[in-house]
């Protein structure tokens, strides 16, 4: 009893020197700020806001290596604050970033104040334009997880490879909430629901800002793109939202606010408008919303070419100087021009002329220089390789096959096709079979991740991880489709190789994209794979359906003639080997799909629907049967295992509670299967009746467990206020008396909030 009390007191006197510490740090992070502040002239903080993107400095007869003099002219002549993106012709060795960064680092270390360049990556699943680094699963995968703990870790040795690439800026975590599943950057977000994504979001800030953002293994994150980016009514990247404020408070803010306790230290805005005006020119959105409300004060930095856009796309300024007004007034910090310097000769002028008040221009460079102290630039602002022995290591590696294991969601199994017995004869096939640019996505090596089978040659395709564990001898396979191009002749050859087999593998999927080059005006799956899938089905032969895909693709014409469907989206460079070991039933499947998998193109509904989401059976209809006509493929949630778990003894603490109480709920889940296994035991609430129309359930808490056949565990998680309210018509959070019914598995139990 003493000993526990003086650990407590230990540990309380710990935690408070800690947080003095911080604050001291900050306090002496803030004088530093505005010493150096008040020694600049305009033109320098004005150089800080400008960031350019890398190539612009390149010698063109030398792609990747800088012209020196314009190295000079940009840092120097224009004091230019921040660099993005990666050399032509993609993805350096940490020992060519070091270079890079030495020679921006020194160009920086001749001017007058000797403030280091700040440099930003889009380094989204893992290091990902760094040769040799350990690349993750992308994020709708991390989602699909349910496990913060390994998406933490994963975004730690994220983190970790790129202080070794001497970056220190990471354009990730993306906060996105896509509304329309077509979206071409659906797989970059964390799918569909907001408490999902919160935690997943918390996960990966922790991981990459660590304890101390300043540390050497640590990074900054940067949230993005907000907001409302992905709810494009159309579908396609970049085009106009209509989103009442009410719901985004409701569900994308959410997001946001929760990164932004977490430590997030800047924010990408969106490029897309909502309700008629562009992101990047909403003073509401940016200043009044994020900085004042939200209180965020980290650095906001626009999107590539956004400012500029104004202008030219949007049509909202006359002119590119006009734009820069604009969102310099809405709250901007940084623009990302990112290919020319008119950015920062239109701000000197707009400060000159009194069109753009020094407090605004102050306010700015503050940001970004507290995060260059922050970040310990002014000490250390290229890696030293010697601290990085773990980068690309085999630990590195093992976490991110985990994670590709943990992501990999088994969506059907009839009459257990699955696991694989190593002696059936196999043929594998389908376009996505033997890639490594379909394994990785966009945004891997190259902005569209079209060399990721250079690049990662030495990694397994879904067809060499089969060929590795069986002997090449022993796999047949053939492409049986183009993603894209119809080719009967190959279905046919693929036809005639699945008669010597006993089960077919057939992998169909998507090419790697992101941005406009991936918007799709069809969410079908494409007519050249389809034809391969009802072709092979003639045969009779039990079919494996793997899914690589970025988004959705409807497999609705013919998903019925599939034995087994294994979604394992974007799942990164070791996801050949944790799909294949998941198929064998080396690897137990865990995953759950973090979005409603749609079975046709207009019906698009969430799984926290409205209930009038379903009415089309008819008004005189009962509950039942209107819930009927929601139908879709797979459900958000869905993610089977080879063994089964059982839900037992949900209670709740209290029946009635007060606008004080928490509520504490506990489930019983038992292993019932013979095999061990993880099991995400996932907490909805239904809120019955309320003012504005209720979502049928809403998902509140989750867990990830792990269980040996027999065992049984109890999962505790409790509900506070916070659960039980929605955001109303005067967009304050409340909520109302009634009851409340809390269902985890297929246990339900109500209590009654008075
Ligand atoms: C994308 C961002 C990205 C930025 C920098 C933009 O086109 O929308 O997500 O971070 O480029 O590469």
């Amino acid at each position: 009893m003493k000993r526990t009390k003086l650990l407590v007191l230990a540990l309380l006197v710990c935690g408070a020197a800690w947080s003095q510490e911080i604050k001291n740090n900050k306090g002496t992070i803030d004088a530093k700020v505005a010493e150096l502040l008040s020694k600049m002239t305009l033109e320098e903080k004005v150089g800080q806001m400008t960031q350019i993107t890398v190539t612009i400095f390149e010698d063109p007869a030398k792609p990747g290596y800088f012209d020196p003099a314009k190295l000079k002219q940009g840092i120097q002549d224009y004091h230019i604050g921040s660099i993005l993106n990666v050399p032509n012709p993609g993805a350096p060795t940490i020992q060519r970033w070091q270079e890079t960064l030495t020679a921006i680092s020194n160009e920086a270390n001749k001017t007058r104040l000797k403030i280091p360049v700040l440099y930003g990556i889009d380094a989204i699943h893992g290091a990902s334009y760094t040769a040799g680094a350990t690349l993750f699963p992308q994020q709708i995968g991390l989602a699909a997880t349910y496990n913060t703990d390994l998406v933490k870790r994963g975004a730690e040795i994220s983190a970790y490879e790129t202080r070794a690439s001497s970056i220190p800026w990471v354009f990730s975590p993306d906060l996105d909430f896509p509304r329309n599943p077509a979206w071409s950057r659906m797989w970059e977000s964390f799918g569909e629901d907001a408490y999902l994504s919160s935690k997943m979001a918390v996960a990966l800030v922790d991981g990459f800002e660590g304890t101390s953002v300043g540390s050497k293994y640590s990074v900054a994150s940067c949230m993005k793109h907000y907001i409302g980016y992905g709810s494009t009514y159309s579908g396609k990247d970049r085009t106009p939202s209509i989103i009442p404020e009410r719901l985004l408070r409701q569900y994308d803010l959410t997001i946001y606010q929760a990164a932004i306790k977490a430590g997030a230290k800047s924010v990408m805005v969106s490029s897309g408008e909502i309700n008629g005006t562009p992101v990047h020119a909403s003073k509401h959105l940016i200043t009044d919303i994020l900085k004042k409300e939200l209180d965020f004060q980290g650095v906001v930095v626009t999107d590539w070419k956004d400012i500029i856009y104004l202008y030219t796309r949007h049509k909202v300024a006359e002119s590119k100087r006009d734009a820069v007004r604009i969102a310099i007034m809405a709250g901007i910090d940084m623009s990302m021009v990112p290919e020319e310097f008119s950015f920062y000769t239109d701000l000197v002028d707009l400060v000159k002329k009194g069109e753009v008040p020094m407090s605004r221009i102050d306010d700015a460079v503050t940001r970004i220089l507290r995060m260059k102290y922050e970040l310990n630039l002014f000490q250390n602002s290229v890696a030293n390789l010697k601290d990085y022995p773990k980068f690309g290591s085999a630990e590195h590696i093992q976490e991110a096959y985990n994670t590709a294991a943990e992501s990999i969601t088994l969506l059907k199994n009839n009459a257990s096709a699955l696991p694989l017995n190593k002696n059936e004869k196999i043929l594998v096939t389908g376009a996505t079979a033997n890639s490594m640019k379909y394994l990785n996505g966009g945004w891997s090596y190259t902005w569209q991740g079209e060399n990721s089978d250079t690049y990662a040659a030495d990694k397994s395709t879904i067809l060499e991880a089969f060929q590795n564990k069986l002997g090449k001898e022993n796999v047949l396979y053939t492409p049986g489709a183009d993603l894209e191009k119809e080719d009967d002749a190959e279905i046919q050859k693929a036809v005639e190789l699945a008669k010597t087999a006993t089960k077919i593998v057939l992998c169909l999927g998507e090419k790697n994209y992101t941005e406009t080059p991936g918007d799709i005006s069809d969410l079908y799956m494409s007519s050249s794979q389809i034809k391969l899938a009802l072709a092979l089905s003639k045969l009779g032969k039990p079919i494996v359906l793997v899914l690589n895909e970025g988004r959705p693709r409807l497999i609705s014409d013919f998903e019925d003639k599939m034995s087994a469907v294994v979604q394992c989206y974007l799942p990164g460079n070791e996801g050949g080997r944790a799909l294949v070991d998941i198929l064998y039933g080396d690897v137990n499947p865990s995953g759950r799909l973090p979005y409603n998998y749609p079975k046709y193109p207009n019906s698009l509904e969430k799984y926290n629907r409205k209930y009038t989401e379903s009415i089309s059976e008819g008004e005189q209809n009962n509950d039942a049967k209107y819930e009927k006509s929601y139908s879709p493929q797979f459900e958000f949630g869905t993610g089977l295992s080879y063994t089964t778990f059982a839900y037992s003894n949900l209670k709740i603490d209290k029946s009635e509670i007060t606008t004080s109480d928490e509520v504490n709920v506990t489930i019983d889940v038992t292993n019932s299967g013979s095999k061990a296994g993880k099991e995400a035991v996932l907490l909805y609430l239904s809120d019955n009746v309320a003012s504005i129309t209720p979502e049928v359930k809403a998902l509140k808490r989750f867990d990830k467990i792990s269980l040996a056949p027999g065992e049984t565990k109890t999962v505790k998680f409790t509900l506070n206020q916070k659960d039980l309210q929605f955001v109303n018509e005067d967009l304050k959070w409340i909520s109302e008396k009634g009851t409340f019914t809390v269902q985890i598995g297929n246990q339900k139990k109500d209590f009654l909030l008075k």
